[in-house]
């Protein structure tokens, strides 16, 4: 599966940061598609690897369930009760595919941080030995507000290195004027978080 999400990463990251026309003249994607045009070709191959993301860890998943040996789950519930299984299926490959990567890099990142600046490393282990029983295993969701600090420097940790800077690419469904700036219908937008949280 990691072998998946890299190819789908790779194109990902090199298809938005490159120009393609059709963005611009929209009725170039109704041209047949043995054109000679690099934005069917690319296109052709997203769409198969997302159709993997989406079918090949469901059916991986329905294998195990059918031969015993599924570990519990969200699907292993959804499966037992043969309940919605197109739904379901479609909802965990969208969460799979927009938070595992995500996730996982923020995660990196943090503990890049945490190696950078060990004062603050030892700052939030004193907060969080000072606000654990003794005993508990690992902080609760429920003792999370009185966490701040920790709180403070995961925020601090994705304001210096979101997971995805350049957020993902939109297009405005019709006239809009944003702080003063006029934006037309069906102009693409993308939002630069990496300068936003860079530039207070
Ligand atoms: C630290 C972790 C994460 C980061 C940094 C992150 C970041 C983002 C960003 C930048 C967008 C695009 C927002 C936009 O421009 O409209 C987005 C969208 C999205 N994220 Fe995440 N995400 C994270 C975790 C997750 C997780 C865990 C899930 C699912 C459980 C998830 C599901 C989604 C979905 C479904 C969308 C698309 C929403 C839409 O259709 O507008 N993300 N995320």
């Amino acid at each position: 599966m990691s072998a998946l999400n890299h190819k789908m990463l790779d194109l990902f990251t090199w298809v938005a940061t490159q120009f393609w026309l059709v963005n611009y003249i929209q009725r170039l994607r109704f041209l047949p598609d043995w054109f000679p045009l690099q934005f069917k070709k690319v296109g052709k191959r997203g769409l198969e690897l997302q159709k993997r993301m989406r079918y090949w860890p469901w059916e991986q998943m329905v294998d195990h369930f059918k031969r015993g040996i599924a570990g519990p789950s969200i699907a292993l519930e959804y499966l037992e009760k043969n309940e919605n299984l197109d739904t379901v299926r479609d909802v965990l490959g969208m969460v799979y595919s927009a938070g595992v990567d995500t996730t996982a890099s923020t995660f990196a990142s943090f503990i890049s941080q945490m190696l950078l600046h060990p004062h603050v490393q030892r700052r939030i282990q004193a907060e969080i030995d000072g606000n654990m029983g003794p005993g508990d295993a690992l902080p609760s969701f429920e003792q999370r507000p009185q966490l701040r600090y920790l709180d403070a420097a995961w925020r601090e940790s994705m304001r210096l290195n979101p997971a995805a800077p350049l957020g993902i690419s939109h297009v405005s469904l019709k006239e809009d004027v944003y702080e003063g700036y006029y934006i037309p219908k069906f102009t693409g937008v993308i939002s630069n978080i990496g300068y936003a949280s860079h530039s207070p």
